[in-house]
């Protein structure tokens, strides 16, 4: 008992200061209770509340290919996965699919894909001239991994306005247990710091209940988070990949995922903060429970029908229901059902980038 009045009492500490320290992200993830969940997500529904009342954002998710040069352990479309139907959009299907998504009333496209080789620094730029020029009022996120500082540079005076790329885990030797060696830590948290100083907005995340994980490495990508002060921050759990090394590895549970979501939003009031896929996946009102922990976006699929059961990252992702674009009256009802409205609005950070 009086341990669980140390831990609420560091949810207030959190809620004041913005800010805890490794050892009290780590006593406070650690000790978790159902109790204590409930007092913070009504602290974070407030503070989201506070700042974009109880609108919720939606992005038109467009994945344009999944051949992918890396070999991710967890990830399902890793380059050592040979059962993949490997894809890749053209800029004409892509640009369709913007079409689409434009009607449906969707101001945000994603592109994200593998680090596919077909698609040059030459191409990238044409696809986001094409976007921009078509879209003009629609913001352009890219998510299309780790590239050079002058590559980056080159993408954002194309006109992207967004960029993201989850660190995946802060800790360096983590890091190491979930990919293969030319992968590390370093590089990847380097391309954020690059991403943030050219202008963009930048979104970051990671994975909760990956393989190994402890609650030390949590309480590090906190830090890691709050160092950065990146614009978005999107997390979800792990889900094991039939044909990768961790498939017979646990998921990460939809609890965790939610605590996480509302330290976030406690930590970085203003951030960006989906409700993402992989929650929707572990449990059938994951995106609503994740609104109800300080989530303020969503990102339906706009990718066409056809190559949706490609691009898949982990068993069972959903893709057809109503957390696809075409499926936006039934997801517009569900938020509607839990006092939340689906808005069509760019929805750019209050972050400053500057
Ligand atoms: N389970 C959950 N999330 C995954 N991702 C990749 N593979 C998995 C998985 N098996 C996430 C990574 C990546 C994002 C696009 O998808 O965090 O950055």
């Amino acid at each position: 008992m009086a341990n669980q009045k140390h831990l609420q009492e560091l949810i207030d500490k959190l809620h004041i200061e913005r800010n805890l320290s490794k050892e009290e992200w780590i006593s406070l993830i650690s000790g978790r209770t159902p109790k204590l969940s409930h007092y913070l997500f009504s602290l974070a529904r407030k503070e989201r509340c506070r700042h974009y009342g109880t609108d919720i954002y939606i992005r038109g998710l467009i994945e344009f290919t999944n051949y992918c040069r890396n070999d991710c352990f967890y990830c399902g479309i890793r380059r050592s996965n040979a059962f993949v139907h490997r894809y890749r959009l053209s800029e004409d299907d892509i640009l369709t699919c913007c079409h689409t998504g434009y009607l449906l009333g969707f101001r945000t496209f994603v592109l994200q894909g593998g680090e596919d080789g077909f698609y040059t620094d030459e191409r990238m730029v044409h696809l986001i001239q094409s976007v921009k020029e078509l879209y003009p009022d629609c913001a352009l996120t890219l998510s299309a991994g780790e590239k050079s500082y002058e590559t980056y540079q080159r993408f954002f005076d194309a006109g992207a306005d967004r960029y993201l790329l989850r660190h995946e885990t802060a800790d360096f030797s983590h890091y190491k247990r979930l990919h293969p060696l030319c992968l590390s830590a370093k590089k990847r948290q380097e391309c954020l710091w690059n991403l943030k100083e050219i202008g963009y907005q930048t979104g970051t995340g990671f994975m909760v209940g990956s393989p190994f994980q402890k609650a030390e490495h949590l309480a590090e990508d906190m830090l890691f988070i709050k160092k950065l002060n990146p614009h978005m921050v999107g997390i979800g759990p792990f889900i094991p990949h039939q044909d990768t090394p961790f498939a017979d590895k646990k998921a990460g549970t939809l609890e965790l995922t939610l605590f996480m979501l509302g330290l976030l939003r406690l930590m970085l009031p203003k951030v960006l903060l989906p409700a993402t896929t992989a929650l929707g996946t572990i449990a059938k009102n994951g995106r609503e429970l994740g609104i109800l922990a300080g989530a303020n976006v969503v990102m339906p699929n706009l990718s066409p029908i056809s190559v949706r059961k490609d691009y898949s990252l982990y068993d069972n992702k959903i893709c057809t229901g109503e957390e696809a674009a075409e499926g936006s009256k039934a997801l517009k009802e569900r938020m509607d059902a839990i006092g939340y409205q689906i808005v069509t609005a760019r929805g750019d950070s209050l972050i400053s980038s500057i």
